[in-house]
Order: structure tokens, then sequence, then C-alpha cells
């Protein structure tokens, strides 16, 4: 991993760092460009106009690495909420939700995240739309595809999010690329050692490739969550070959980044869901992103620097 990119990482888990650049005020700016506001009513609006340019959404209420059960809960509740207003503005047939399960207990009680993972399923298909669970570091994978097996038992569509950076993540889409299954397939984002990792871009890259092909030849549903100019070429070749159509698979952005190529491939016939994060804990997501783009950083310098 480039040094840039691990030393980013490293001041998303620092205290200190996050202390400063919470207060700096700075940030507002910088922030508003990939986190779409810090409220339900927020995030109801960012969604509407989404889906008023044809774009689909997946909404991620911001936290992760809770420690403690009212925490947990205070997230269930906001997403619950967030369900409930998505369906008032009869948007819910276009927006599903992005839920980390470390944001509702996973990291000290995996039975209380299946509990709560459950209330926003059970809420998500009252409204009429699903759920997909975010993939953190590499520690939490194999509790992620066990309450995502539970989950599934009740809710076939739940879907889950494999990163293509990880040794073992060919196997994972081997086995989830089934009828129902819905995967979504990204780089990663987290800083993971070389025993569980390809460290190397083009590694990455060809495993992204490899899982691509077992998921399009499988008979689940493909969510190719990419920026990268050159895998969304492949992935569109690879599509004809295996004879997906439009409406078969689709692909996924992130609020804020490559607007432009959402909706070039959206007014081309495909399915293209944006993730919409809000909530006003942005700081662990601001600097993954951050992480991913000098560009980026160079950009959040400047707004600190009131340039
Ligand atoms: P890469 O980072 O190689 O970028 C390729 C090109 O895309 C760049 O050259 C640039 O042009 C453009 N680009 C990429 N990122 C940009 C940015 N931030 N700003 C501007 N331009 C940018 N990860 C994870 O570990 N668990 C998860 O659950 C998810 N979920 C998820 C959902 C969705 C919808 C997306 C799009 C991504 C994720 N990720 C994720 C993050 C993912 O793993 C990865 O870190 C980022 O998507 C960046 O990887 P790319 O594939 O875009 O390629």
């Amino acid at each position: 991993m480039n040094p840039l990119r691990t030393l980013i990482l490293a001041a998303a888990d620092n205290a200190t760092v996050k202390q400063v650049l919470a207060t700096a005020p700075v940030s507002r700016a910088v922030v508003r460009r990939f986190v779409a506001g810090e409220t339900t009513p927020d995030a109801v609006r960012a969604t509407g106009e989404l889906v008023g340019e044809g774009l689909a959404v997946t909404l991620d209420y911001l936290g992760e690495h809770t420690t403690d059960r009212a925490l947990a809960e205070e997230t269930v509740r906001s997403y619950l909420q967030l369900l409930d207003a998505l369906h008032a503005a009869a948007l819910s047939d276009r927006a599903e939700v992005s839920l980390k399960l470390s944001a509702v207990g996973q990291e000290f009680d995996e039975k209380l995240a299946l509990d709560n993972a459950s209330r926003v399923c059970a809420a998500a298909e009252q409204c009429g739309t699903t759920v997909t669970l975010d993939m953190e570091d590499h520690n939490t994978t194999e509790s992620t595809l066990r309450v995502l097996a539970e989950l599934r038992r009740t809710w076939p569509s739940v879907g889950v999010a494999l990163q293509a950076y990880l040794r073992r993540t060919l196997d994972d889409c081997r086995e989830l690329a089934t009828a129902g299954s819905r995967v979504r397939l990204c780089k990663g984002a987290y800083a993971e050692p070389e025993a569980v990792a390809y460290f190397g871009r083009h590694e990455v890259d060809r495993n992204f490739v490899r899982c691509a092909n077992v998921l399009l030849a499988g008979a689940g549903y493909p969510m190719f969550a990419t920026h990268d100019p050159v895998l969304i070429r492949i992935i569109a070749e690879r599509a004809r070959w295996y004879d997906r159509r439009p409406g078969s698979f689709e692909y996924q952005m992130l609020y804020g980044v490559r607007p432009e190529e959402q909706r070039r491939l959206s007014l081309s016939g495909h399915t293209v869901r944006v993730y919409v994060p809000y909530g006003v804990q942005w700081y662990g997501y601001l600097m993954r992103r951050l992480a991913e783009r000098p560009a980026n950083m160079a950009f959040f310098l400047r707004a600190v620097a009131g340039r």
C-alpha cells in the first residue's frame, strides 16, 4: 500500500487528529462534498435529488466501532427513522440502506449485532426495500458473513460487500454467487496486513476481475462498487460475455465521487446506485475517502488553510 495512504488510514484511528479536524473551521465544504448532511431530512433530500436524476441510492448512517449498547441502540433507531422517512417520501423503492455491523454492537456482542441488524431488516422489508451489510476490516469478515447467513434465512435479499483485496474473497464470491444473493464487490478500504490481503494495485485489480467473473457467471445479483474506469470497462465487456442485461447487475459509486460518470452510466441504461453517507460521525469515512486519492487530500488541505 502506498505510504501516504497508510499514513492517512493511521490518522483515521488517531483521536488527536480527529479532535483537531473535527473542530477546525474546515471542514464544512470538504465534508459536504462526500457526506449528504447530518440529519434524516438531509439524507432524504439528497436521496430525492439523486432519484430525480434516475439514480438509485443506498444510505449509510455514519458511525462505526461502537463500544456500548446505548450507542448501538441509537444507530438502530436512526435507521428505523430513516426508513420511515424514505417510505413517507415515496423513495423506498429506489433507496436501500447500508449497515456496518460494528455500529450496532459487533465488536462486543455478535448476537446483539444480529438482533439489531434484524430490526433494521424487518423495517426495511415493511418499507419495501432491503439492506446491504458493509464489510469492515478483515478481523470482522468471518463474523459478518455469519450474521449475513442468519439474516438471509428470514430476508434472502440482504446483501453484503466483499473486498477484492482480501485473498479469501474469490472463495467467498463462489460461495455467494447463488440465486437470490446480492454481493457488492469493492476493492477494499482498510489498511490490511499482507498475510490476508493483496498488496499491489495490479494484484487487487486482477482479483477484482476474477471475482467479477465468478459473480457474473453465477445466479446472484452482482453490484460493482468502483470508480475505476478500467474496471468499469472490463465489467461492461464481461457482462456482455455472460449475457448479463442491464438490470441484472448494477454499478455503485460513492456520493460526490465521479458524479458525471454516475449519470453517464445511468443514461446508457444501467442501474447506478449512489452510496450516500450522512450523520455527525463523518470522520472515519472522510479519512478513507482522502486516503483513496491524493488529489482529495490536496483539496482538503487547501480548505483547512482557508484557500
Ligand atoms: P481506486 O481507488 O483505484 O480509484 C480508481 C479511480 O477512481 C481513481 O483514479 C479516480 O479517478 C477515481 N476515484 C476513486 N476514489 C475516488 C475518490 N475518493 N475521489 C475522487 N475520485 C476517486 N470498502 C470497504 O472496505 N467496505 C465496504 O463495504 C465498501 N463499500 C463501498 C460501497 C460503494 C458503493 C463504493 C463505491 C465503495 C465502497 N467501498 C467499501 C470502498 C472501496 O473499497 C474503495 O476503497 C473505493 O471505492 C475506491 O476504490 P475504486 O474501486 O474506486 O478504485
